[in-house]
């Protein structure tokens, strides 16, 4: 995807850092020659019908959208594991959008297009049912109550997802932040169109088969914290 418009001064204010330490020189060059060629561009998220053709110019078996990848680890191993599959990356970090377009600079990018501001723009411009699945991975906990409101999983931010999920979509969130993993589970069980797909607890205390972890999930695992694994089904 090609845009005349700079990505960087399309975006807008999202809650939690932006950017902190300078980029390294090959991270500053991946992110200027890649995030123009791959951003989706602001102009084409108004309307709610966005889909797969319009994003990569090709039809897609399958799409999927990752909501904070972080320095996308685990974006990377699915894009390449699934080139017939479409990705969105959604993250408004610069040093992870950084890393992750440095990361994916010898890999095929047909396959992969990302959005450098908050998820929810391109949750809103996407068409009914276009999604297989939804990644929302370790997202931040925002421990305090009084920024409860700023968590990415919110009663009507889970109404969205329904929206875009095909049916028999996945919603997969996970944390190792046991009262987030709560906060989660409680909202996307209280919408109707959702079934939990665990039947026993080793079903969200394991991770889905060949599971790829993220950056975060290793560093909590390398302290022994233990991971929830919360998989939602959109009904028929
Ligand atoms: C705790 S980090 C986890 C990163 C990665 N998923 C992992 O597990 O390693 C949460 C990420 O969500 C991103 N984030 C926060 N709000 C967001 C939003 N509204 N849309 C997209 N990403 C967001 C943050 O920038 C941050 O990189």
């Amino acid at each position: 995807m090609h845009s005349d418009t700079s990505a960087l001064r399309e975006i807008r204010r999202v809650y939690g850092r932006r950017h902190t330490r300078s980029l390294s020189t090959a991270r500053q060059a991946a992110f200027e020659n890649l995030l123009n060629v791959l951003h989706i561009p602001k102009e084409t998220l108004d309307g709610g019908n966005l889909a797969a053709k319009d994003l990569f110019g090709q039809d897609f078996s399958s799409l999927w959208l990752e909501i904070g990848f972080g320095n996308g680890a685990h974006l990377k191993q699915e894009m390449e594991a699934n080139p017939g599959t479409g990705f969105i990356g959604a993250e408004p970090f610069v040093n992870g959008m950084a890393a992750f377009l440095d990361s994916i600079e010898d890999s095929p990018k047909e396959n992969i297009r990302v959005y450098m501001d908050d998820a929810m723009t391109v949750v809103d411009a996407l068409a009914d049912g276009v999604l297989d699945g939804i990644y929302i991975l370790n997202p931040d906990p925002w421990p305090k109550k009084r920024h409860w409101k700023r968590r990415i999983v919110q009663p009507e931010h889970v109404e969205k997802f329904v929206r875009v999920l095909k049916p028999g979509g996945k919603l997969i969130m996970t944390t190792d932040i046991d009262p987030l993993a709560e906060w989660m589970l409680t909202h996307a069980i209280n919408n109707p169109a959702l079934r939990w797909t665990a039947g026993k607890p080793e079903d969200w205390q394991t991770p889905p088969p060949g599971w790829n972890p993220t950056k975060y999930e290793r560093k909590g695992a390398a302290k022994g914290r233990r991971q929830s694994y919360l998989v939602f089904e959109r009904r028929c």
